[in-house]
């Protein structure tokens, strides 16, 4: 089967160390791979509006959301490319991943069931050398996959303020050269390390 990635780039400024590591590792997948990018900057999302427990949320059929949502469901691999802001994911990734918790509602998209199996991984830059600190992060895309049922290929770390650093953290680029090859299993919350079930809670 074809694998078609999706690059969704959460920085808040173009050709930054978070895109050009993916680029880095996006370089070696295999030829015939289906690559799509996209600058969430440049498709702003509103505001998410929690209408869960109110009324069925729409399909979008137009606008960012639209171009995000149609992007999703094409997607067998989705990668978030956020640079670490405030030890987690930029706003305009978290806005973006808030609007999933509108779209699992949504009559007939069955979005939770068309993602579950496909993979989540995460590629971000930072400028701390520690890179645990980077764990919030980690966590929020290892849970979110958890939740989804999704694969989780973990997240490729890159040390960096201005951009270009991070093409000097070697270590960062000899990861991104085999970070896509690695396999990706099942994603599972802290609390599953010993097997227990999924619980439904929230989204
Ligand atoms: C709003 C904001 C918050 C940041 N928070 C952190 C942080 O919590 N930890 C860290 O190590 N670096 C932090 N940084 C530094 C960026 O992660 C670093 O400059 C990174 O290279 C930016 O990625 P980019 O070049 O892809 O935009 C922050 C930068 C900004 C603008």
């Amino acid at each position: 089967m074809t694998r078609r990635f999706l690059f969704l780039l959460g920085s808040s400024r173009p050709d930054g160390n978070t895109e050009l590591l993916a680029r880095r590792a996006a370089e070696q997948l295999p030829h015939g791979t289906e690559q799509r990018w996209i600058n969430l900057a440049e498709h702003p999302l509103p505001d998410f509006e929690d209408l869960r427990h109110d009324s069925d949320h729409v399909r979008p059929r137009e606008g960012a959301a639209a171009v995000l949502l149609d992007a999703t469901l094409a997607a067998t691999d989705v990668v978030i490319a956020s640079p670490l802001y405030w030890y987690s994911v930029s706003a305009h990734t978290k806005r973006y991943l808030d609007h999933w918790a509108g779209w699992l509602r949504v009559p007939g998209l069955d979005f939770k069931a068309t993602m579950a199996g496909r993979t989540l991984w995460g590629v971000t830059a930072l400028a701390h050398e520690e890179q645990e600190v980077a764990d919030p992060l980690v966590g929020t895309l290892r849970n979110s996959a958890a939740y989804m049922g999704m694969r989780f290929g973990g997240v490729l770390l890159g040390n960096g303020s201005k951009p270009g650093d991070v093409l000097r953290d070697t270590e960062a680029l000899t990861r991104a050269k085999t970070f896509f090859a690695q396999e990706a299993p099942l994603a599972r919350f802290p609390y599953e390390e010993g097997g227990a079930d999924v619980r439904d809670v929230t989204p």
